[in-house]
């Protein structure tokens, strides 16, 4: 047979033809983000009369209680599913009271944004007492090291103080062993069996909260670290141990973070479990798009949206992130254009 001289060497693949058009694009991409992906992480402080925006996080904000209400209703208005809460005390102390108080701000809030949407949205409470205690640590303090087993009484108490105020999930990010099987136990006894929680089981010790310790107002004691609780990044396979014994404890969904630098702990976690698998996009990989943007090195939107996609590409279902309002206000701008 001659060799057709006009086909000879030329590829059999051809990739680019459905790439040729946006709508081709868009027709054959693999992932979506929805905005019903997305929960916002929110700060409220107490004894506040203005809304501070936190320095080292460009357009988020420690909220008073009022502009915390109206940043909620409008994601609400815009299709946002839920909210993460994180709260500022006037005044903390050695056990961390805050988290637990019946009048502590989370409760507060709680209570307030439970009234005005109803179960419109999904309201989470992060459950931990970093931001309430003056050491700064996860938990209480004995001779110099984390008592982990003091904790889990500190944190049923604050797990059952967020469900009677109106949390729909909670959300333990403590590190502590045992604590969502304490958190369960604590809920059932006190009339909420029907409270899910969404545990921080694959939580890693990061340098990447860096903007969070500003946002919260929070400094480890005699320049301390969390290595002694939260996961070395050099681990890959300890993220599996973690997350299969919170879901044995009773945790609900799962969460892997950081996000972005540890992508290939959610592949690995999304390939063994079923329950739905969150990823907190934390406050440093949020920070970092924000100053190389403002620099001009980068676009802000495509990276943006590029981290994003790849977090859900990697298998998470829901993404914890700062960029929720960012992302819900662009995307109803589309649909009504
Ligand atoms: C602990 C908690 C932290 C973050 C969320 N929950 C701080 C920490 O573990 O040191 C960090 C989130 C972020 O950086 O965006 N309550």
């Amino acid at each position: 047979m001659p060799v057709d001289a006009a086909t000879a060497g030329f590829p059999t693949h051809r990739p680019r033809r459905l790439r040729t058009t946006p709508a081709m694009r868009e027709l054959v991409a693999e992932t979506r983000v929805d905005v019903a992906d997305l929960i916002a992480p929110l700060f409220v402080r107490e004894a506040i009369d203005e809304p501070i925006e936190i320095r080292s996080l460009p357009d988020v904000y420690q909220d008073t209680l009022d502009s915390l209400r109206r940043r909620v209703a409008r994601l609400a208005e815009l299709g946002v599913k839920s909210v993460m809460l994180f709260g500022i005390p006037a005044e903390k102390d050695a056990i961390g009271s805050g988290a637990f108080d019946p009048d502590g701000i989370v409760q507060v809030a709680l209570r307030q944004l439970r009234a005005d949407l109803g179960d419109d949205l999904v309201l989470m409470a992060d459950l931990c007492v970093d931001e309430y205690t003056d050491h700064g640590h996860c938990g209480i303090v004995r001779d110099g090291s984390v008592d982990n087993d003091a904790t889990l009484e500190v944190y049923a108490k604050a797990a059952v103080a967020q469900a009677d105020a109106g949390a729909h999930v909670v959300a333990p990010s403590g590190m502590m062993d045992g604590q969502v099987a304490a958190i369960r136990s604590a809920l059932d006894q006190h009339g909420h069996p029907d409270v899910p929680i969404l545990a921080y089981s694959a939580k890693y010790a990061s340098g990447l909260y860096g903007p969070f310790r500003d946002a919260v107002d929070v400094e480890i004691a005699g320049g301390g670290d969390r290595k002694g609780y939260q996961q070395d990044p050099r681990n890959a396979r300890e993220a599996l141990v973690e997350v299969l014994a919170d879901l044995e404890q009773g945790a609900d969904m799962v969460m892997v973070k950081p996000a972005l630098a540890y992508l290939d702990i959610i592949h690995e976690v999304r390939r063994h479990v079923d329950v739905p698998l969150a990823a907190y996009h934390v406050s440093g990989e949020y920070s970092m798009i924000k100053a190389a943007a403002a620099n001009g090195w980068i676009d802000h939107d495509v990276v943006a949206l590029e981290h994003l996609t790849s977090i859900k590409r990697a298998g998470a279902d829901l993404v914890l992130t700062y960029l929720t309002g960012w992302f819900a206000e662009r995307a109803a701008g589309k649909a009504t254009s």
